[in-house]
């Protein structure tokens, strides 16, 4: 088959990229860097350079593809982020209508079926609306949990402060999932048959915030690493100090209220859905040690 598929090399694409070569596919991969044109080459892949802002560059990027798979980029640099994902999904929807793509895996987001109050994952929930207004395209949403990557952001808080922390207490559970697992879902749906639009939840596991933070100590040799919890004004604040926005402190402590009240998972459940990825958390911790120790 012949697939296009956006994200560049990042944490899903990359995988996905080599599990689709490895299966026989013709890959093409989009990259807003000229410098990322030999990596991606050395994959076996085509490059196929420009922004997914662009929706002409996007409409050449998809010619001739029988499946496209979509995301939409994280930016710090903007300050609607719902806005900022409508306007991409545009852009895809326009791209995919010019080439005659009749067939979309689409990144989203676990919690993408609530209208606001979810942080960035309101952004997901527009882009599936702006996606799911194109007529006889076949579209999967995939709806992957909390990324363990995430959790590399707080190795500064470790090492600083000496213990792990969010707006969120120590019980909260997390449905969490690693980057190979949702490219092996992905690459899965690729060459399935779907139809209409639909949604496939995806996770690797369960575990309360407390419980990553005792197999993340474990791995690092920190084994009375502690989880604080912190007022949503502490995240606020620890996050701002850190160097990110204030825009999006605000809405990353908007998504951990909403992770907080369980909220998030509710489809998840209600779909019956299992942890059937295979990187569990003590396999991701030892990533995590890796990394750590750096
Ligand atoms: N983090 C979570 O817990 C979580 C949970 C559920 C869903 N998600 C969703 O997952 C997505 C992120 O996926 P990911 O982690 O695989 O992405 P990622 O690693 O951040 O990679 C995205 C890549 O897209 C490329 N890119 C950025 N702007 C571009 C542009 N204008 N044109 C073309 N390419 C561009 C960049 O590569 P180049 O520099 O090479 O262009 C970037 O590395 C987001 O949509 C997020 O909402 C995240």
């Amino acid at each position: 088959m012949k697939i296009t598929i956006t994200g560049s090399l990042g944490n899903i694409s990359k995988p996905l990229a080599k599990q689709l070569i490895a299966a026989g596919h013709q890959v093409t991969v989009v990259s807003s860097k000229p410098d990322k044109k030999a990596d991606i080459e050395a994959l076996g892949a085509t490059a196929a350079i420009g922004s997914i802002g662009d929706a002409e560059f996007l409409s050449s990027a998809f010619a001739g593809a029988d499946v496209v798979y979509t995301m939409v980029p994280p930016s710090f640099a903007v300050n609607d982020y719902r806005k900022y994902a409508s306007v991409f999904a545009h852009n895809y929807a326009a791209a995919i209508k010019s080439a005659g793509i009749k067939r979309i895996v689409n990144l989203s987001s676990i919690g993408a079926d609530i209208d606001g109050g979810t942080g960035p994952i309101a952004g997901m929930h527009e882009a599936e609306i702006v996606l799911n207004q194109l007529d006889g395209v076949a579209i999967k949403h995939i709806r992957p949990g909390i990324f363990y990557v995430n959790l590399y952001a707080n190795i500064g808080m470790i090492k600083n402060l000496g213990f792990n922390g969010g707006n969120y207490s120590a019980d909260t559970r997390l449905v969490l999932v690693h980057p190979n697992d949702i490219a092996s879902v992905i690459a899965e749906e690729i060459v399935s048959d779907f139809e209409g639009h639909s949604v496939r939840f995806v996770s690797s596991d369960e575990s309360t915030a407390g419980e990553v933070t005792a197999a993340l100590g474990a791995a690092i040799g920190k084994p009375d690493l502690k989880w604080v919890e912190f007022t949503d004004e502490q995240a606020i604040g620890g996050m701002i100090q850190a160097g990110l926005p204030e825009y999006f402190a605000n809405l990353y402590a908007e998504m951990n209220t909403a992770l907080r009240n369980g909220i998030l998972w509710t489809e998840y459940d209600a779909a019956g859905t299992k942890p059937t990825g295979k990187t569990k958390l003590a396999d991701f911790a030892k990533e995590f040690a890796v990394v750590f120790g750096g």
